[in-house]
């Protein structure tokens, strides 16, 4: 087992990212058990703690007060008799409808139990649950599990949980093959079936994991709502985006969820390779109206593979979502949390100004983790954008087609594309100037790009495996000049510190 490095390299690494979430060491996939509960956000995680690459699934275990911040804390599941523990979610029993909790509250984790049939090789996937009593910090898995099984569904996984005030009951949506069933509960024990969707609806170019179900105000207004879906789709080879996440808008009443679009429309959370098995928290304080997700920054075509030595995987930062209405309809946004800006250090204010070809506005600037506004004014000219992570062998392009109308991120030079066929690559996806303006708003950490086009209509997720040293930036501009209306850059602090 690889132990962690001590204090004064913590988090310095090769490749190792600065303001994201990561384990200290070994391998970790899906966000799992998101919930907000006396002041602290917890982070669960698939973890393997044996090794690198997936294995024996176990959850691994942050907290966090502001969401950028992580204190890592001892596993919180672990296999047992029933199988290892698959990905899940946690809720806060306010009101001791388990009765777990001797009529105070606690946390419920709701998770999937893995293993195979009795004298079989079949994968036998069961729903399980344990409670604590102590903020997360140990949890007892209840003596009845599993609480849900259905011999008839293989792939029967991933349970997210939330309360329906409307109901008055617990609501639980679960991938089951191609579909997703909901199922209802008023003590999180005994589950009823309510609905199933999902067939012919949407993108099955793979398995389906990982669903969530919750409400999004519209337009910011908090009294026209419509509930969204999320559910991942895994890795089948004959797709070349491998694992992805896609969305569906529709109406929930407790029951059963209705597509308000075709069912031959598909909606894409994030149009990178790198965003995966995103879920959102539960349980965030009355007064804060938003809906934070976060995905696991990796895809399953390669996540075993990506060159990192110590650990493996990183989480997206926390992104808030809404929805928004446009000419074809209602979409997601997303933008990342408020509370990332606490990590702004030195900043560069740029207004007003002109990219020239072969003039480079940021030629003084040399980082690895920052983050940039920048909003360009579209002319009558190629391309432009920002090349980042650059040196004389490598870069990654961020940037934008005038005439396609496509923003994309360019990895084919990113450093280290060799672990994987499929990794080198441009993922572009089309994305409308608003009023003539295109903006990015971009994170970069040391081994990753995440990019909001216009305010969160278009977002990109991509890993990048770039030497430390290939920390120059470039804003150009192709086939003429562009206007430069407003370029904000500020480097981030690490957020990682060795405390014990
Ligand atoms: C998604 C997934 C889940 C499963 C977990 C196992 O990435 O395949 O469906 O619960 O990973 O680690």
């Amino acid at each position: 087992m690889n132990q962690p490095e001590i204090s004064y390299q913590y988090y310095t690494e090769k490749y190792r990212p600065q303001y994201h979430f990561t384990p200290e060491v070994n391998w970790m996939n899906d966000p799992n058990g998101m919930v907000f509960y006396e002041g602290e956000y917890h982070l669960f995680y698939q973890y393997h703690p044996n090794g690198t690459t997936w294995g024996p699934m176990h959850w691994g275990h942050a907290v966090s007060k502001d969401l950028v911040h992580w204190e890592h804390l001892p596993i919180g599941l672990e296999p047992d008799e029933n199988g290892m523990i698959f990905s899940g979610s946690a809720v806060v029993d306010r009101n001791d409808t388990s009765g777990f909790f001797n009529g105070q509250s606690g946390l419920v984790a709701i998770f999937t139990h893995a293993d195979t049939y009795p004298n079989s090789e079949r994968p036998r996937q069961r729903q399980s649950i344990a409670y604590s009593h102590d903020q997360g910090r140990s949890w007892k898995k209840y003596e009845g599990n599993p609480v849900l099984s259905d011999e008839e569904i293989t792939d029967f996984r991933d349970p997210k949980v939330f309360w329906h005030k409307e109901t008055n009951r617990w609501i639980m949506v679960i991938a089951a093959g191609q579909s997703v069933r909901f199922y209802t509960s008023s003590n999180l024990i005994d589950w009823e079936f309510a609905s199933e969707f999902g067939e012919e609806h949407g993108s099955h170019q793979g398995v389906w994991e990982c669903p969530d179900l919750f409400e999004l105000s519209i337009d910011g207004d908090h009294r026209k709502k419509k509930w969204v879906l999320f559910l991942s789709i895994g890795d089948d080879p004959s797709f070349e985006e491998g694992s992805r996440t896609q969305y569906f808008i529709g109406d929930f009443d407790g029951k059963t969820f209705t597509n308000l679009n075709s069912p031959d429309k598909t909606l894409w959370v994030d149009r990178g390779r790198d965003n995966y098995a995103g879920v959102s928290w539960s349980d965030l304080p009355v007064d804060d109206h938003r809906r934070i997700y976060l995905g696991w920054m990796s895809n399953w075509r390669y996540a075993n593979v990506t060159p990192t030595k110590e650990w493996r995987s990183s989480m997206t930062i926390p992104r808030s979502l809404s929805l928004a209405s446009t000419n074809v309809g209602l979409r997601l946004r997303q933008s990342p949390v408020k509370e990332l800006e606490s990590i702004r250090q030195e900043s560069i204010i740029l207004k007003k100004k002109v990219i020239k070809e072969n003039e480079n506005l940021l030629k003084e600037l040399k980082s690895n983790t920052f983050e940039i506004i920048a909003e360009f004014e579209v002319g009558n000219i190629d391309e432009f954008g920002i090349k980042v992570c650059q040196s004389e062998n490598e870069e990654t392009t961020i940037g934008y087609n005038v005439e396609t109308k496509k923003m994309f991120i360019d990895r084919k030079m990113s450093g280290d594309v060799n672990f994987h066929k499929s990794f080198a690559g441009k993922h572009e996806a089309e994305l409308e100037p608003k009023g003539n303006k295109i903006k990015f708003h971009l994170f970069v950490d040391c081994s990753s790009v995440e990019v909001f086009g216009n305010d969160g209509e278009l977002v990109m997720t991509d890993l990048i495996f770039p030497d430390s040293s290939s920390n120059k930036l470039t804003l150009y501009s192709i086939g003429g000049e562009v206007n430069l209306n407003s370029l904000e850059f500020y480097m981030l602090k690490s957020t990682w510190e060795y405390s014990r």
